[in-house]
Protein backbone atom coordinates (compact mmCIF):
# COMPACT_ATOMS: atom_id res chain seq x y z
CA UNK A 1 0.00 0.00 0.00
CA UNK A 2 1.35 3.70 -1.01
CA UNK A 3 1.91 6.84 1.60
CA UNK A 4 1.56 10.09 1.47
CA UNK A 5 3.65 11.88 3.55
CA UNK A 6 3.16 15.35 4.52
CA UNK A 7 5.82 17.75 5.45
CA UNK A 8 5.75 21.14 7.40
CA UNK A 9 8.53 23.02 8.51
CA UNK A 10 7.67 25.37 11.45
CA UNK A 11 8.62 27.21 14.54
CA UNK A 12 9.18 25.47 17.48
CA UNK A 13 5.95 26.96 19.24
CA UNK A 14 3.72 26.08 16.70
CA UNK A 15 4.87 22.53 16.63
CA UNK A 16 2.34 20.99 18.98
CA UNK A 17 -0.34 22.44 16.99
CA UNK A 18 0.54 21.47 13.85
CA UNK A 19 1.19 17.70 15.21
CA UNK A 20 -2.58 18.02 16.41
CA UNK A 21 -3.58 19.15 13.33
CA UNK A 22 -2.35 16.17 11.47
CA UNK A 23 -3.51 14.21 13.31
CA UNK A 24 -6.92 15.49 13.45
CA UNK A 25 -6.58 15.49 9.76
CA UNK A 26 -6.46 11.49 9.37
CA UNK A 27 -2.23 11.07 10.20
CA UNK A 28 -1.68 7.28 11.31
CA UNK A 29 1.12 8.56 12.32
CA UNK A 30 3.40 11.83 12.99
CA UNK A 31 7.11 12.21 13.58
CA UNK A 32 8.88 15.50 14.43
CA UNK A 33 12.22 16.50 13.49
CA UNK A 34 15.47 18.82 12.71
CA UNK A 35 14.92 21.53 10.40
CA UNK A 36 17.96 23.41 10.58
CA UNK A 37 21.16 21.09 11.89
CA UNK A 38 20.47 22.01 15.24
CA UNK A 39 21.25 18.34 16.67
CA UNK A 40 19.21 18.02 21.00
CA UNK A 41 21.96 15.69 22.23
CA UNK A 42 20.89 13.29 25.46
CA UNK A 43 18.17 15.61 27.02
CA UNK A 44 17.16 14.94 30.79
CA UNK A 45 15.11 11.91 31.47
CA UNK A 46 11.63 13.25 31.14
CA UNK A 47 12.45 16.35 29.23
CA UNK A 48 11.58 16.43 25.10
CA UNK A 49 13.04 19.55 24.09
CA UNK A 50 12.28 20.70 20.53
CA UNK A 51 14.26 22.41 17.93
CA UNK A 52 14.08 26.58 17.30
CA UNK A 53 12.76 25.31 13.48
CA UNK A 54 11.13 21.97 13.33
CA UNK A 55 9.89 19.75 10.64
CA UNK A 56 6.76 17.89 11.30
CA UNK A 57 6.16 14.87 9.25
CA UNK A 58 2.61 13.09 9.16
CA UNK A 59 1.97 10.01 7.53
CA UNK A 60 -1.38 9.70 5.77
CA UNK A 61 -3.02 6.89 3.41
CA UNK A 62 -2.20 6.94 0.02
CA UNK A 63 -5.60 7.32 -1.16
CA UNK A 64 -6.64 10.68 0.91
CA UNK A 65 -7.37 13.65 -1.65
CA UNK A 66 -4.19 15.80 -1.64
CA UNK A 67 -6.12 19.04 -2.86
CA UNK A 68 -8.30 18.96 -0.24
CA UNK A 69 -5.83 17.99 2.45
CA UNK A 70 -3.41 20.78 1.50
CA UNK A 71 -6.36 23.50 1.51
CA UNK A 72 -7.40 22.07 5.05
CA UNK A 73 -3.92 22.49 6.20
CA UNK A 74 -3.84 26.10 4.93
CA UNK A 75 -7.12 26.86 6.16
CA UNK A 76 -5.77 25.72 9.77
CA UNK A 77 -2.68 27.42 9.86
CA UNK A 78 -1.54 31.09 8.10
CA UNK A 79 0.46 31.93 4.89
CA UNK A 80 3.19 32.42 6.88
CA UNK A 81 3.59 28.90 8.01
CA UNK A 82 2.09 26.76 5.33
CA UNK A 83 4.87 28.20 2.69
CA UNK A 84 7.18 25.49 3.92
CA UNK A 85 4.71 22.70 3.19
CA UNK A 86 5.05 19.80 0.72
CA UNK A 87 3.15 16.59 0.12
CA UNK A 88 5.31 13.23 -1.60
CA UNK A 89 3.68 9.81 -2.20
CA UNK A 90 6.08 6.97 -0.77
CA UNK A 91 5.91 2.97 -2.44
CA UNK A 92 5.04 0.91 0.38
CA UNK A 93 8.12 -1.15 1.38
CA UNK A 94 9.91 -3.20 4.26
CA UNK A 95 10.95 0.41 6.03
CA UNK A 96 13.79 -0.90 8.66
CA UNK A 97 15.26 -2.49 5.98
CA UNK A 98 15.92 -0.01 2.63
CA UNK A 99 19.11 1.52 3.92
CA UNK A 100 20.48 -2.48 3.89
CA UNK A 101 20.24 -1.40 0.19
CA UNK A 102 22.64 1.41 0.31
CA UNK A 103 25.29 -0.18 3.00
CA UNK A 104 28.14 -1.14 1.03
CA UNK A 105 31.82 -2.97 2.60
CA UNK A 106 33.51 -0.77 4.65
CA UNK A 107 36.86 -0.56 5.96
CA UNK A 108 37.62 0.23 9.84
CA UNK A 109 41.55 0.80 10.46
CA UNK A 110 43.98 -1.36 8.25
CA UNK A 111 42.48 -4.73 7.81
CA UNK A 112 39.01 -4.74 9.43
CA UNK A 113 36.01 -4.74 6.90
CA UNK A 114 31.95 -4.85 7.75
CA UNK A 115 30.17 -5.94 5.24
CA UNK A 116 26.44 -6.74 4.54
CA UNK A 117 25.29 -10.30 4.14
CA UNK A 118 27.77 -11.77 1.58
CA UNK A 119 29.38 -8.56 -0.47
CA UNK A 120 33.04 -8.09 -0.48
CA UNK A 121 35.06 -5.56 -1.38
CA UNK A 122 36.60 -6.42 -4.91
CA UNK A 123 40.38 -6.89 -4.63
CA UNK A 124 40.93 -6.13 -0.86
CA UNK A 125 42.04 -8.47 1.76
CA UNK A 126 41.72 -8.42 5.18
CA UNK A 127 39.63 -10.02 8.26
CA UNK A 128 35.75 -9.77 6.74
CA UNK A 129 33.01 -9.69 9.17
CA UNK A 130 29.25 -10.62 7.52
CA UNK A 131 26.70 -8.15 9.28
CA UNK A 132 23.06 -7.68 9.46
CA UNK A 133 22.20 -5.48 12.28
CA UNK A 134 18.24 -6.71 12.38
CA UNK A 135 16.58 -4.43 14.19
CA UNK A 136 20.03 -3.72 16.80
CA UNK A 137 22.62 -0.80 16.89
CA UNK A 138 25.97 -1.10 15.03
CA UNK A 139 26.77 -1.32 11.69
CA UNK A 140 29.84 0.62 11.75
CA UNK A 141 28.12 3.89 10.27
CA UNK A 142 27.85 5.71 13.36
CA UNK A 143 31.33 7.24 14.37
CA UNK A 144 30.58 5.95 17.97
CA UNK A 145 30.78 2.29 16.65
CA UNK A 146 33.33 2.92 14.22
CA UNK A 147 35.97 4.54 17.19
CA UNK A 148 35.78 1.46 18.50
CA UNK A 149 36.36 -0.91 15.29
CA UNK A 150 39.34 1.37 14.72
CA UNK A 151 40.70 0.67 18.24
CA UNK A 152 40.22 -3.28 17.48
CA UNK A 153 42.09 -3.04 14.57
CA UNK A 154 44.88 -1.32 15.78
CA UNK A 155 44.96 -3.14 19.24
CA UNK A 156 46.45 -6.63 19.92
CA UNK A 157 43.56 -8.85 20.63
CA UNK A 158 45.05 -12.49 20.07
CA UNK A 159 44.43 -14.51 23.26
CA UNK A 160 42.24 -12.25 25.40
CA UNK A 161 39.01 -12.96 27.05
CA UNK A 162 36.50 -9.77 26.43
CA UNK A 163 33.12 -8.45 27.11
CA UNK A 164 30.89 -6.53 24.79
CA UNK A 165 28.53 -4.39 27.09
CA UNK A 166 25.63 -3.38 25.24
CA UNK A 167 25.98 -5.56 22.04
CA UNK A 168 23.80 -4.09 19.63
CA UNK A 169 24.26 -6.61 16.47
CA UNK A 170 27.49 -7.49 18.62
CA UNK A 171 29.78 -6.29 16.16
CA UNK A 172 32.53 -5.25 18.36
CA UNK A 173 32.48 -8.98 19.96
CA UNK A 174 32.67 -10.83 16.75
CA UNK A 175 35.38 -8.21 15.52
CA UNK A 176 37.56 -9.20 18.69
CA UNK A 177 36.95 -13.27 18.11
CA UNK A 178 37.68 -12.41 14.46
CA UNK A 179 40.99 -10.46 15.12
CA UNK A 180 41.88 -13.28 17.67
CA UNK A 181 40.70 -13.11 20.41
CA UNK A 182 39.85 -16.36 22.19
CA UNK A 183 36.39 -15.59 23.86
CA UNK A 184 34.27 -13.31 23.64
CA UNK A 185 30.88 -12.31 25.70
CA UNK A 186 28.32 -10.46 24.33
CA UNK A 187 25.61 -8.32 27.02
CA UNK A 188 22.67 -6.41 26.30
CA UNK A 189 19.48 -5.85 28.08
CA UNK A 190 17.42 -5.90 24.48
CA UNK A 191 16.06 -9.48 23.49
CA UNK A 192 16.41 -7.90 19.74
CA UNK A 193 20.57 -7.27 20.12
CA UNK A 194 20.80 -10.47 21.60
CA UNK A 195 18.59 -12.23 18.75
CA UNK A 196 20.82 -9.97 16.01
CA UNK A 197 23.94 -11.16 17.95
CA UNK A 198 22.93 -14.66 17.90
CA UNK A 199 22.22 -14.57 14.15
CA UNK A 200 25.70 -12.57 13.14
CA UNK A 201 27.56 -14.99 15.30
CA UNK A 202 26.56 -17.87 13.55
CA UNK A 203 26.93 -16.30 9.65
CA UNK A 204 30.72 -15.69 11.08
CA UNK A 205 31.46 -18.85 12.64
CA UNK A 206 32.15 -17.30 15.91
CA UNK A 207 29.28 -18.97 18.25
CA UNK A 208 31.22 -21.34 20.00
CA UNK A 209 33.70 -18.71 21.01
CA UNK A 210 30.97 -16.37 21.93
CA UNK A 211 28.74 -16.24 24.82
CA UNK A 212 25.41 -14.07 24.23
CA UNK A 213 24.40 -13.07 28.01
CA UNK A 214 21.80 -10.78 29.12
CA UNK A 215 22.87 -9.58 32.56
CA UNK A 216 26.84 -11.10 33.48
CA UNK A 217 26.33 -13.36 36.34
CA UNK A 218 27.35 -15.55 33.79
CA UNK A 219 30.96 -14.57 33.32
CA UNK A 220 32.77 -16.21 35.86
CA UNK A 221 36.25 -14.83 35.86
CA UNK A 222 37.24 -11.29 35.38
CA UNK A 223 38.14 -10.41 31.41
CA UNK A 224 41.05 -8.74 29.82
CA UNK A 225 38.93 -6.27 27.99
CA UNK A 226 35.69 -4.22 28.62
CA UNK A 227 34.23 -2.98 25.39
CA UNK A 228 31.53 -0.46 25.99
CA UNK A 229 29.90 1.60 23.52
CA UNK A 230 26.34 3.33 25.46
CA UNK A 231 26.04 6.85 26.35
CA UNK A 232 27.90 8.98 29.28
CA UNK A 233 25.31 9.01 31.56
CA UNK A 234 24.81 4.97 31.53
CA UNK A 235 28.59 4.78 31.90
CA UNK A 236 29.35 6.67 34.78
CA UNK A 237 25.98 4.96 36.35
CA UNK A 238 27.61 1.26 35.10
CA UNK A 239 31.23 2.12 36.31
CA UNK A 240 31.08 -0.31 39.57
CA UNK A 241 29.54 -3.49 37.26
CA UNK A 242 32.15 -2.60 34.58
CA UNK A 243 35.04 -2.32 36.83
CA UNK A 244 34.19 -5.45 38.61
CA UNK A 245 34.07 -7.33 35.21
CA UNK A 246 38.05 -6.55 34.32
CA UNK A 247 41.24 -8.31 35.74
CA UNK A 248 44.17 -5.50 37.23
CA UNK A 249 45.99 -4.94 33.96
CA UNK A 250 43.39 -5.49 31.87
CA UNK A 251 41.56 -2.39 29.37
CA UNK A 252 38.28 -0.74 29.14
CA UNK A 253 37.44 1.14 26.35
CA UNK A 254 34.29 3.73 26.29
CA UNK A 255 32.21 5.09 23.36
CA UNK A 256 28.82 7.04 22.75
CA UNK A 257 30.58 9.47 24.89
CA UNK A 258 30.14 13.68 23.34
CA UNK A 259 33.11 15.47 23.69
CA UNK A 260 31.43 17.46 26.20
CA UNK A 261 30.77 15.14 28.46
CA UNK A 262 34.18 13.30 28.47
CA UNK A 263 36.13 14.83 31.69
CA UNK A 264 32.96 13.91 33.42
CA UNK A 265 33.33 9.93 32.45
CA UNK A 266 37.06 9.97 32.71
CA UNK A 267 36.67 11.83 36.02
CA UNK A 268 34.01 8.95 36.97
CA UNK A 269 36.73 6.21 36.63
CA UNK A 270 40.30 7.93 37.00
CA UNK A 271 39.97 6.11 41.25
CA UNK A 272 39.94 2.89 39.15
CA UNK A 273 42.15 2.78 35.90
CA UNK A 274 44.97 4.98 34.28
CA UNK A 275 42.62 7.33 32.22
CA UNK A 276 44.47 7.70 28.63
CA UNK A 277 43.82 11.16 26.92
CA UNK A 278 40.36 10.77 24.27
CA UNK A 279 40.51 9.94 20.71
CA UNK A 280 37.81 12.26 18.91
CA UNK A 281 35.68 11.91 15.55
CA UNK A 282 33.32 14.49 15.09
CA UNK A 283 31.47 15.39 18.25
CA UNK A 284 31.83 11.85 19.82
CA UNK A 285 35.24 10.31 21.91
CA UNK A 286 35.84 7.55 22.65
CA UNK A 287 37.84 6.73 26.22
CA UNK A 288 40.29 3.93 27.14
CA UNK A 289 41.33 2.66 30.25
CA UNK A 290 44.00 -0.02 32.43
CA UNK A 291 42.42 -1.01 35.83
CA UNK A 292 44.93 -0.23 38.38
C1 LIG B 1 24.87 2.42 20.96
S1 LIG B 1 24.39 0.74 21.02
C2 LIG B 1 25.97 -0.03 20.71
C3 LIG B 1 25.87 -1.29 19.91
C4 LIG B 1 27.22 -1.88 19.48
N1 LIG B 1 27.99 -2.34 20.61
C5 LIG B 1 28.03 -0.86 18.70
O1 LIG B 1 29.10 -0.47 19.14
O2 LIG B 1 27.56 -0.44 17.63
C6 LIG B 1 24.16 0.53 22.76
C7 LIG B 1 23.58 -0.82 23.16
O3 LIG B 1 23.64 -0.89 24.58
C8 LIG B 1 22.47 -1.48 25.08
N2 LIG B 1 22.32 -1.00 26.46
C9 LIG B 1 22.07 0.27 26.87
N3 LIG B 1 22.04 0.34 28.23
C10 LIG B 1 22.27 -0.92 28.68
C11 LIG B 1 22.36 -1.50 29.97
N4 LIG B 1 22.21 -0.79 31.09
N5 LIG B 1 22.60 -2.84 30.07
C12 LIG B 1 22.76 -3.58 28.95
N6 LIG B 1 22.69 -3.09 27.69
C13 LIG B 1 22.45 -1.78 27.55
C14 LIG B 1 21.38 -1.04 24.11
O4 LIG B 1 20.29 -1.92 24.11
C15 LIG B 1 22.13 -1.03 22.77
O5 LIG B 1 22.00 -2.25 22.08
Amino acid sequence: MPWLQVHLITEQERADLVAVLFENLGALSVTLGDAADSPLFEPAPGEQPLWSRTRITGLFPGDTDTDSLRQRINQAINRETTKDLSLEMLKDQVWERTWLDSFQPMRFGSRLWICPNGQRPEGESGVFIDLDPGLAFGTGTHPTTSLCLQWLDRHKIDGKRILDFGCGSGILAIAAIKLGARQAYALDHDPQALSATRDNAEKNGVSGRLGIVSNGSEITAPVDMVLANILAGTLIDLKPKLTGCIRPGGSIVLSGILASQSDDVIQAYAGDFRMHPPEQAGDWVLLEGIRI
